[in-house]
């Protein structure tokens, strides 16, 4: 009998959806001959049971499409939006699922994503995921999809952003998506040649930062570019963030099921996703420290708009179709990672609630302290 498979895209959108997307949809249709269904805008899709048939038509002509077809929301099963409040829907999306008759559900997402989907294997659904996010901070994968292309466009701009930094002679701080992860802004502004680096993992020393942007002054290069992290912390925020998960986890300790309120966010990958603007107080903090102007380019969104990379293309795809196989070998509860030049399915328990941030041996730093490259410590 012909699998019937569900899919949904959840969490913010990445470059190579659609791309991951038709992976799954066409082996699966056209080599494991199964029936595709997709649920729109993520986890409330399924829960609204509002879908969209996924055939070889709908397959088709999408590969270089940015977004997703199928739309997505970051709404989780277990705190669902619904008549103005926060509702643990989960029991209505296993209804759905049943209802649907389907064999297997795919969820391709960041950190939240796999996290919702455990829950939901857990309930004895038939889940498998895909690791996407311009993040790169999914755990026990080499790479996201997303990543590749939003890494081209931070680099592009930290370059353009050279040639009008020399001519005013100001520091530009360029602040570059990644949540609590370095990735995005360490792998651009090495590739882009970035002055000063600074990402969450290794907390920075406003004046040795200072410092490092007087010393190429004095050595007659009046500019300085800094790749900045959404997510780096000085190390008095760094301090106070250690205090307040501290105290976070006495008060969970004395009542299991205690969560904090906003002030601190959360440490996991559900934390919150506004962007603080610290761009804006370290480079005024930097220009009365060091006497030169400075101006704040916050890429935003334009990291993970339009069209996905070659590479991008090329990891969702070699991801999908490994998805659909596995689908036909009935192997369920699984991300699947990429692992070198290929894949490999890791349980979902090992992935759910992790998350992958740069070690502070990395080879990337060191490849940035080599070339003498400011990282703040
Ligand atoms: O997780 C991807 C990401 O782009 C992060 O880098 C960023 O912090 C966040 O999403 C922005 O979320 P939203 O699109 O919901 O504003």
């Amino acid at each position: 009998m012909a699998k019937y498979v569900g899919i949904l895209t959840a969490g913010g959108d990445s470059p190579g959806l659609n791309a991951a997307l038709r992976g799954i949809g066409k082996a699966a249709i056209g080599r494991y001959g199964m029936q595709v269904i997709g649920f729109r805008d993520g986890f409330r899709g399924l829960m609204e049971n509002r879908t969209i048939a996924l055939d070889e038509q709908a397959l088709s002509g999408i590969l270089t499409i940015g977004g997703t077809i199928l739309g997505t929301s970051r709404d989780k099963p277990t705190s669902m939006p619904v008549a103005g409040q926060l509702l643990d829907m989960t029991n209505l999306i296993v209804d759905n699922y049943r209802r649907h008759h389907l064999d297997a559900l795919v969820c391709l997402g960041g950190g939240g994503t796999q996290k919702n989907a455990f829950h939901l294997a857990q309930r004895g659904l038939n889940i498998i995921t895909l690791p996407k996010t311009i993040d790169n901070d999914v755990a026990m994968t080499d790479v996201s999809f997303g990543f590749d292309t939003a890494l081209g466009i931070a680099t592009e701009a930290v370059d353009r952003l050279h040639s009008t930094a020399h001519s005013h002679h100001r520091i530009i701080v360029v602040e570059v998506m990644g949540h609590r992860a370095g990735w995005l802004a360490l792998g651009a502004g090495v590739a882009g040649g970035a002055d000063v680096i600074l990402i969450p993992e290794i907390p920075y020393d406003i004046e040795k930062v200072a410092e490092a942007i007087r010393r190429r002054s004095r050595g007659d290069k009046r500019f300085s570019i800094m790749a900045v992290a959404e997510g780096a912390r000085s190390l008095e925020e760094a301090a106070e963030e250690e205090r307040a998960a501290a105290r976070q986890a006495k008060a969970r300790a004395r009542k299991p099921g205690w969560r904090a309120r906003a002030s601190v966010p959360a440490a996991g990958p559900e934390g919150d996703y506004t962007q603080a603007g610290n761009a804006f107080s370290l480079a005024k903090r930097l220009e009365k420290l060091t006497g030169l102007e400075s101006r704040v380019t916050i890429l935003g969104h334009l990291q993970r708009g339009g069209t996905p990379s070659a590479a991008d293309r090329f990891l969702a795809t070699r991801l999908g179709t490994a998805c659909a196989r596995l689908i036909q070998q009935g192997r369920y509860g699984v991300m699947v990672a990429a692992h070198g030049e290929g894949t490999r399915a890791v349980p979902l328990k090992d992935v759910a609630g992790k998350r992958k941030t740069v070690p502070v041996d990395h080879p990337w730093v060191q490849a940035a302290r080599d070339l003498g490259t400011a990282l703040g410590d």
